[in-house]
């Protein structure tokens, strides 16, 4: 039966709660806004009355029966999968879902190296062996992408033994690997495609937009729909389709790391950003891809300023990219993009989403206006005005992505005894810890990979750009393997 997508089940049970006058002697405790705070000067009592625990009539996130099963049931029909499963804890925890309930320890999975730190702390939980496919390198943009298809059947072929293949799509800057035909490959070797569709929420609501994970025919994928499609931060769902799913598995993983008190606003939030894509979507997208492909025109007329094309990628072998992203590169205007990120938020009070050396990277919504893109279109005309005359030298990155070879797997040494070195005398130890730039947040070096002298002068370089780095260490050091210990403890600790 076709499915009524102006309804909001979830929602409207919500709104009939806070409406309903009903005494709260339950948690939480600001008792439906009772409890005055100054965050409530701004949004005043209404948001508190949306935030309710688990009333009666309001569903249970951990075994979804009412509402929030409804809810789900069209979110599924919206994004073309059998089922969806509602998230509060992001596209992280839906990828921790999805890696930990198909790979059991010792398992393998075969997935880019320049996966999410999401992913690798999947491995870490679940214990299993990760297969990386170096993803196509970009030195003209500094950033690492696709994978090629015929790397990825290669990994298959290698390893028959795989349970998944584990695809990003698209890429934090919009880039996709040919997902069907990898799927088609997988399939045929009984491995599960599993889809980090963290920055492609909105791919199923319009066709001019590469295919969505579901279309493609991947078994799962998770889609961070507060990033693209205009849910409340945090909230995020899980699709599937197809026979090879175990719901028992996933269902009790997905419990497992989820919270007892699941927030309501982030699952209402859910409910009606899918009525609104539904509808919008394919009235707005185009409008918005229109919008970004004007922008790019006028920004390629700004000195020293280069939008970056669909073509660009495609004539690296990219399958596909999202054209509602905007990639500029900076770097020949003699800054990097660090700076330009940095000035364009203190001189013009405009928030990119993220810097590279070399680019920066403005992703838009149907929440986009023209007032918007003439904003960063004019912000960059003034910084371009400012530093071409300076005749600075374009700026290279130096960053190598020498991918660091795997010594153990990232479980193994997560768990191993540790010590901490400073970085510069961390060369040809085994990493204990995972050490990124954030955004994007994808690991330079994991717990297992052994750290080289390339490493150490990525993360030098980037130290020096002003770019944020995480990891456990902080200070100059970074967590190790302590080998002395590490033989004696693997006697006593073998864990799988
Ligand atoms: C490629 C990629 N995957 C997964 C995630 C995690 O998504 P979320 O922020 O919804 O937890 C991110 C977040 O930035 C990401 O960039």
């Amino acid at each position: 039966m076709e499915k009524d997508h102006r309804l909001t089940p979830f929602y409207t049970k919500l709104l009939e709660y806070a409406n309903s006058h009903t005494v709260s002697h339950d948690v939480p405790g600001h008792k439906l806004g009772q409890v005055h705070n100054d965050m409530m000067d701004f949004t005043g009592q209404q948001m508190y009355k949306l935030d309710a625990n688990a009333p009666r009539g309001l569903d249970n996130l951990n075994r979804p029966t009412g509402v929030i099963y409804e809810a789900a049931e069209l979110m599924a029909d919206a994004f073309g999968a059998e089922k969806a499963y509602f998230l509060t804890g992001g596209t992280t925890m839906g990828i921790l879902s999805m890696i930990m309930s198909v790979c059991r320890a010792k398992e393998k999975i075969i997935l880019p190296r320049n996966v999410h730190k999401s992913a690798i702390n999947a491995l870490i939980l679940s214990g299993a062996v990760p297969v990386f496919v170096k993803p196509d390198i970009d030195n003209e943009l500094g950033i690492a992408n696709h994978m090629a298809f015929e790397d990825v059947k290669q990994a298959i072929l290698d390893n028959p033994d795989a349970k998944a293949v584990f695809v990003i799509n698209p890429t934090y800057f919009g880039v996709t690997s040919d997902l069907e035909r990898i799927v088609e490959f997988a399939h045929e070797y009984e491995m599960m495609v599993i889809v980090d569709e963290a920055h492609g929420s909105h791919f199923p609501f319009s066709d001019q937009l590469p295919i969505g994970s579901m279309a493609a025919g991947a078994d799962m994928g998770s889609c961070s729909l507060h990033k693209t499609v205009g849910s409340l931060t945090q909230s995020s769902i899980l699709i599937t389709q197809g026979p090879m799913v175990d719901h028992i598995r996933l269902r009790s993983t997905i419990n497992m790391i989820q919270s007892t008190s699941p927030s309501s606003l982030l699952m209402a939030s859910l409910d009606v950003a899918r009525k609104t894509i539904y509808f919008d979507g394919p009235i707005e997208i185009p409008k918005i891809i229109e919008m970004a492909e004007e922008s790019r025109r006028k920004i390629n007329l700004i000195p020293g300023l280069e939008a970056i094309e669909k073509s660009h990628f495609i004539g690296r072998d990219a399958f596909n990219y999202d054209q509602t992203k905007i990639i500029v590169k900076v770097s020949g205007l003699g800054i990097t993009g660090f700076d330009v990120y940095k000035e364009l938020f203190d001189e013009h009070h405009i928030q990119l989403e993220l810097a590279e050396t070399q680019i920066i990277l403005a992703v838009l919504s149907i929440g986009t206006t023209q007032k918007d893109l003439d904003a960063l279109v004019d912000a960059l005309k003034i910084v371009s005005d400012k530093y071409m005359p300076m005749n600075l030298t374009p700026i290279k990155s130096k960053v190598k992505y020498s991918f660091p070879q795997a010594y153990t797997r990232p479980r193994e040494a997560y768990h191993a005894p540790k010590k901490y070195v400073p970085l510069n005398q961390a060369v040809d130890e085994i990493a204990a810890e995972s050490v990124m730039i954030y955004p994007p947040g994808i690991p330079i070096v994991i717990p297992g990979e052994i750290i080289s002298q390339d490493i150490l002068d990525d993360l030098d370089f980037y130290q020096r750009s002003g770019s944020m780095i995480l990891s456990d260490t902080e200070g100059g050091y970074i967590k190790i393997i302590d080998k002395e210990y590490w033989e004696k403890w693997s006697e006593l600790y073998a864990d799988e």
